[in-house]
């Protein structure tokens, strides 16, 4: 019966791939003309962004329009809401917990100073409790809780006290590993400081080399985008803390809804106080 497309999926994506090669085209033929202009120019300040460096491959990595239309697309919709409902995770997290805030608030306090200045990507290393807060909101709230792009078994392989036939398709629930209590003691419970301890083990690694916390995945399909994310949202997170106390407006709701990403099933909405 697949071929009736009964709930209109295959109708709805060849819809929405015309508005993305439209959209996604267009950013493409923006950046085509700006470097054909800048060819004439002699000197310029403009800089080369993702989307310039796909336009200069050459010889055999050179890609169709097609190609980079589903690259930029990929890198657009994998990394846009995933970044977004983090910090929004976060921000709940800071407004239910706001010893953790001011906590977080006073480690960029002492790196800040009274310069007046905003956090940069510089001080992120300096700022770890800021790291563990980052952290724990990836294990209690992990945007990507299915490590879902296809793992096929291509042998009959035991995994533990499981035997997995050759041929099946598995996912990781990744979720169920960070909230199970044998894996992470008081797993229910929201804190920063289980990754601060002394021991070497407790300064956890989360790219994908420990399965207990791999919120990007891990293996050949693991988030390309790891680091930029990551980045992206302690800076965006340092900064938002040290120039805002943030509180709530109504009842924090935690629970949560799978779309694409793992969301809040109700939006957060609290309020910003400038910090002086
Ligand atoms: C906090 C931010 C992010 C989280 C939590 C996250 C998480 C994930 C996860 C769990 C996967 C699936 C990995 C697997 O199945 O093993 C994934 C895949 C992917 N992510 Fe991210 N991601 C983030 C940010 C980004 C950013 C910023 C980009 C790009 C700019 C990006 C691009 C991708 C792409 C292209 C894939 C598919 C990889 C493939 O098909 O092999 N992600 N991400």
């Amino acid at each position: 019966m697949r071929w009736l497309d009964l709930q209109g999926v295959r109708r709805r994506c060849r819809s929405l791939v015309c508005k993305v090669n439209v959209f996604v085209g267009k950013i493409i033929n923006e950046h085509k003309s700006k470097r054909s202009l800048r060819d004439n120019q002699e000197e310029s300040t403009y800089d080369d962004d993702f989307v310039d460096v796909l336009l200069g491959m050459h010889g055999n990595s050179k890609l169709s329009d097609s190609d980079m239309i589903a690259v930029l697309w990929e890198m657009i919709f994998r990394g846009t809401d995933t970044v977004a409902i983090l910090l929004e995770w976060i921000l709940a997290r800071m407004v239910l917990h706001p010893d953790i805030q001011a906590k977080a608030q006073a480690e960029i306090d002492a790196i800040i100073g009274d310069s007046g200045r905003q956090v940069s990507d510089s001080d992120l290393s300096k700022l770890p409790y800021l790291r563990a807060i980052v952290k724990e909101t990836l294990r209690m709230h992990p945007p990507g809780p299915l490590l879902s792009w296809a793992r096929l078994s291509i042998h009959d392989t035991q995994i533990g006290a499981h035997f997995i036939p050759a041929g099946t398709t598995a996912m990781v629930n990744m979720w169920a590993i960070t909230h199970d209590e044998k894996v992470w003691p008081k797993a229910h419970e929201y804190k920063p400081e289980r990754f601060l301890g002394v021991k070497e083990s407790d300064n956890f690694p989360i790219m994908g080399s420990d399965l207990r916390l791999a919120p990007f995945g891990a293996g050949r399909r693991v988030c390309p985008g790891k680091s930029m994310g990551l980045a992206t949202v302690e800076l965006w997170l340092a900064q938002l803390l040290g120039r805002f106390k943030w509180v709530s407006y109504g009842e924090v709701d935690l629970s949560e809804t799978l779309k694409l990403s793992l969301e809040m099933k109700n939006t957060l909405v609290c309020k910003a106080f400038p910090r002086v």
